[in-house]
């Protein structure tokens, strides 16, 4: 087995996959059996509301998003835990450790920064806390709570500055909203108010859908939107706090293969959460994870996680840049090609056309470079090639 352990804000973690506060981590025994599959660090359903515990069991409250009969991501609407604080201080937080894995403490940040610093004393005086992430950023937030402070840069610096006054022992991972237009103002006031590391980010808001027999919507309220669709929005998130904080950061979103982790690990995390696909999945997804992971680091030859954390990132550029990257078109394999027509269809410039043999020809004028033919082909037989080479490769054919 390679060595996956990081060192994350000052941590050691056997590996960088987390479970992250979601369903299931109101539960002790749940968070032992997430150690237990493997992973590096569990944690916990956010805990410690400002309102009083909600009562079980509670309303509806997820619905999925499907494409073509197929899951792509969920509503949920459930705000915090059901389990008051003493309780789950008595006897669920006991139970996590068992499990083998970083015990993560989520806590919810009240309206008042000295009320959740002294929540944050009365859990870390458990004993039980590696790290501490700071819920500022519930996307379906009672006033003064998650998102509203998580959109203040200035909220969520003096919540983070209470804590870590109050808690200096433990270090501190405030859980951010993606709910904003910027998220780097909020990384930096996170960085400079002490926080030792950067969770990134909560679910997104959304509407799950309308019934349209009925005229209403699915669920009656907004929520948050989670798992495989939000991956390629939290990867942009972590490489813009990637690059705005030296802090670390724990990337999460849409994270269900080995790929996904090592991609968010590629563009600035350090370690990496999975939710929905542990709910829809269960624990096993944990292991595949780790499993894939091993094996892409023994094929790759790195000998720790650490070394590809962060290596995508010097090759994201501006629009303004990219848009001088030479020109280039769609070019076939006449080998490969089956006919099935794809690429006609999803091409928006009349670029290519059936030959009389049922394989396909580009037109290399009015090709654009867009690339989406190269995307939709089951058969791999499109490839983008400079524009220089495929005119020169017309040309030869004339000749
Ligand atoms: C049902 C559900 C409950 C959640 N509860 C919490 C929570 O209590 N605290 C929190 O910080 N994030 C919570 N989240 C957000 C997840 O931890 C995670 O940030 C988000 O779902 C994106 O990751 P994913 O796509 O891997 O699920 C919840 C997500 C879901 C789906």
């Amino acid at each position: 087995m390679a060595d996956l352990s990081v060192n994350f804000a000052g941590v050691k973690f056997r590996n960088p996959i987390f479970t992250s506060s979601m369903t299931f981590g109101w539960s002790g025994e749940a968070l032992k059996k997430a150690g237990l599959a493997g992973a590096g660090g569990v944690v916990c359903k956010s805990i410690g509301s400002p309102a009083e515990t909600f009562e079980h069991p509670r309303c509806g409250r997820m619905v999925l998003y499907r494409y073509n009969g197929m899951p792509i991501g969920m509503q949920n609407n459930e705000i915090f835990s059901t389990v008051n604080l003493d309780k789950w201080l008595d006897t669920e937080l006991k139970i996590v450790g068992e499990g083998g894995a970083r015990n993560v403490v989520s806590i919810v940040a009240n309206p008042d920064p000295a009320d959740t610093a002294e929540l944050a004393r009365k859990v870390a005086d458990t004993g039980l806390v590696d790290l501490f992430e700071l819920n500022v950023s519930c996307p379906m937030p009672a006033a003064g709570v998650g998102m509203n402070i998580g959109k203040e840069p200035s909220l969520v610096a003096a919540q983070v500055a209470a804590v870590k006054k109050a808690v200096p022992e433990i270090p501190l991972m405030p859980k951010l909203t993606p709910n904003i237009s910027d998220i780097e103002p909020i990384a930096r006031a996170c960085e400079d108010a002490g926080a030792d590391a950067i969770a990134a980010t909560n679910s997104i808001q959304a509407l799950a859908g309308v019934d349209v027999e009925t005229g209403r919507p699915l669920l009656p309220a907004f929520g948050g939107y989670s798992g495989p669709a939000v991956h390629p929005i939290m990867l942009r998130i972590v490489a813009q706090i990637a690059r705005a904080v030296k802090i670390p950061i724990s990337g999460i979103g849409g994270v269900s293969t080995w790929k996904h982790a090592v991609e968010m690990m590629m563009v600035g995390a350090t370690t990496v959460q999975v939710g929905t696909a542990v709910m829809w999945r269960g624990y096993q997804v944990i292991g595949d994870i780790l499993q894939g992971m091993e094996s892409f680091m023994k094929r790759k030859g790195y000998r720790s996680p650490e070394e590809f954390v962060g290596i995508a990132l010097p090759h994201i550029t501006t629009t303004e840049e990219m848009a001088k990257l030479p020109p280039v078109v769609s070019a076939v394999d006449p080998d490969l090609c089956i006919g099935c027509g794809n690429c006609i269809k999803v091409c928006g410039y009349d670029a290519v056309e059936m030959k009389d043999d049922k394989t396909v020809r580009m037109l290399i004028d009015n090709c654009d470079g867009c690339g989406l033919c190269v995307q939709s082909c089951p058969t791999q037989a499109i490839s983008l090639i400079d524009k220089a080479e495929a005119l020169a490769q017309a040309d030869a054919m004339i000749g």
